[in-house]
């Protein structure tokens, strides 16, 4: 509980000002709004006199009443601002805080929550801040001047009658309150669904490919519909309540105003109240019956607020993968790959693996070599590169670049030196051209665009789409072949090379002139001073430096391609599959 107001107090308190400015309206709206009786008061018993003359005194009171109303309106409206718009930009503080905290999680958390459901939760738990910081204060700040206000006007008028307006008022506040309970679990029920609901449609939009072409429509739509159904339930749910409690309510103020009719009326007919009085009276009670639901309403969204905040101190506390290392310098960091990289022995299982994917794995890279990796598929290559990469964390003393352990090191840092062109490939909803080069903005180089398109072989394919390079791909490349996607991706990689370029399996959707074009490509124009290149094409093999052979997570063999002819079966075999393709 500490915790939570402390963080409802590290968000708010840089808007005091804002909420101190909201405090001095709602105190003048509610003075306002308990002055306007007394007028009123005050003219009806002119008018049950009914005497000549006092017409002037009337329209001075009718005047000031307008007055009034006017200063009303005003300082409501100015309360409302000062208090909605901070909540408003706590919401957007929240959620750039936010975003920045998920994008520094590792791998695991986003095997273990998907994006559909962290999007709908985070939404939903940030809309529960903003309407306590909103809504919730000025909700508290209206109850507590109203409720010591308005009772004190009453009871200074007729103590009995104060007590009698009591029984209604409590009757209000329990309904509201039962409502409000049975409304939150089914609130919650709600967001669960349309969690479940989300993750399922982002999860069938993205595979729209997919089930169009297992014709799978009515698998889709069943398990869509029944999230549906189940959202729907819910939310029919809420709606009852709000449809039976809230004409409640106002039937429960007009009991009150009923009450005070009843015991007032006998008042003035005794000669104990005026008209006007009883008038006055009856507008304290029915500006009573506001807060009361106030109340009711507060104590529910503070209650999911705080839901939704130790929902996001769990995010916000969870510590990103590199929060507690120490970032290199610039130059250093250009200079990680300068001294080769060393794998020793290195062993790695997935959080979520049942057995080592990578096992006592070692050897080095010298600056200027060419390196292969090759092997089945599931053999570890992918595992392997991004262990390399800083994208899977390595245990300590297995990795270093240099002399410097890679399990210390930021894999921010570590990618600023290794750029890794991956196997499935992933396209921003952009151009061409701002895929190959996004973040550099204003500074695109023309020339050095043109070169890498050209050493891509993306040249020719570019020169026949009407736009160029400003052509856009669609969302995640929609609009491109798989051979297509991938030599943006290998443009990306080109314009920003790095050190280490890690080439994965980016020759396999290429036909063997793009190959032969690519390859000549990157052995004859040095990229990088490194290059790690995982292929089973044997052009490839018979020009790297050595090559590595993996076998269900281990290094079978490793050597010149004249060496690995020998040693190894797997080498040998696909070479012979491909010598025959060839003659
Ligand atoms: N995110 C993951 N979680 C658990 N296991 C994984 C994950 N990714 C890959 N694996 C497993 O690791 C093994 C090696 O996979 P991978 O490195 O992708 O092979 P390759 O790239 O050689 O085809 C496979 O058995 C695969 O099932
Ligand atoms: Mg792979």
């Amino acid at each position: 509980m500490l915790a939570k107001l402390k963080f409802l107090l590290y968000y708010t308190h840089r808007f005091r000002w804002w909420y101190a400015g909201g405090v001095v309206f709602l105190a003048l709206t509610i003075w306002a709004s308990v002055t306007i009786p007394e007028y009123i008061q005050k003219s009806i018993d002119i008018i049950a006199q009914g005497r000549a003359g006092n017409e002037d005194q009337f329209y001075q009171y009718v005047a000031i009443i307008l007055g009034l109303a006017l200063v009303l309106i005003i300082v409501r409206t100015f309360s409302r601002i000062l208090f909605f718009v901070p909540g408003r930009l706590i919401e957007r503080k929240l959620k750039g805080e936010m975003f920045q905290k998920l994008s520094s999680f590792g791998k695991d958390y986003y095997d273990d929550n998907s994006a559909g459901s962290i999007i709908s939760r985070i939404n939903n738990d940030i809309n529960g801040v903003r309407m306590i910081t909103g809504f919730g204060l000025l909700q508290i700040g209206n109850i507590l001047f109203s409720l010591s206000v308005t009772p004190y006007k009453m009871w200074a008028m007729s103590p009995t009658l104060t007590l009698y307006c009591m029984v209604p008022l409590v009757v209000i506040f329990i309904i509201v309150r039962t409502g409000m309970v049975v409304m939150v679990k089914n609130t919650h029920l709600r967001m669960d669904a349309l969690q479940r609901l989300s993750g399922k449609t982002v999860s069938f939009l993205s595979g729209n490919g997919v089930i169009k072409s297992y014709n799978i429509h009515k698998w889709a739509e069943n398990q869509v519909e029944k999230e549906n159904v189940s959202l729907f339930d819910y939310t029919l749910k809420i709606s009852w309540i709000r449809s039976f409690v809230m004409p409640l309510l106002g039937s429960m103020e007009q009991i009150l105003k009923i009450v005070v009719l009843f015991v007032g009326g006998l008042y003035v007919i005794n000669g104990e109240f005026t008209i006007g009085e009883l008038t006055e009276y009856i507008a304290y009670a029915a500006l009573l019956t506001h807060p009361i639901m106030g109340l009711g309403w507060v104590l529910t969204v503070f209650q999911q607020g705080f839901v939704g905040i130790s929902s996001i101190q769990t995010i916000m506390d969870r510590k990103g993968v590199d929060d507690l290392k120490p970032g290199l310098p610039t130059e250093e960091k250009s200079r990680l790959v300068h001294q080769g990289v060393s794998v020793k022995n290195l062993n790695f299982t997935y959080h979520n693996g049942e057995g080592p994917a990578l096992k006592h794995i070692s050897f080095d890279i010298r600056p200027g070599q060419v390196i292969g990796i090759t092997g089945r598929l599931g053999s570890g290559k992918t595992t392997l590169i991004n262990c390399l990469n800083g994208y899977l964390k390595v245990p300590p003393g297995t990795l270093y670049f240099g002399q410097k352990d890679a399990s210390e090191l930021r894999g921010h840092d570590i990618r600023s030196a290794v750029r890794t062109v991956s196997q499935d490939v992933f396209l921003f909803s952009d151009t061409v051209e701002n895929n190959i080069a996004f973040g550099a903005g204003l500074n695109l180089e023309e020339e050095h665009l043109q070169n890498v398109v050209y050493r891509s072989a993306l040249a020719d394919e570019l020169g026949r789409f009407p736009k160029k390079e400003k052509t856009m791909v669609g969302e995640k490349g929609i609009m491109l072949s798989g051979g297509q996607k991938q030599r943006i991706s290998l443009a990306r990689a080109l314009y920003a090379p790095g050190q280490l370029l890690i080439l994965d399996d980016v020759f396999s959707a290429v036909d063997s002139d793009t190959e032969r074009f690519l390859i000549r490509q990157l052995f004859e124009n040095k990229v990088a001073s490194s290059l790690l290149i995982i292929s089973n094409r044997m052009s490839v093999l018979e020009r790297t430096d050595f090559t590595i052979v993996l076998e269900e997570g281990q290094m079978v063999a490793k050597g010149t391609h004249e060496e690995l002819l020998r040693d190894s079966e797997f080498y040998r075999e696909t070479w012979q599959v491909q010598e025959g393709g060839r003659k």
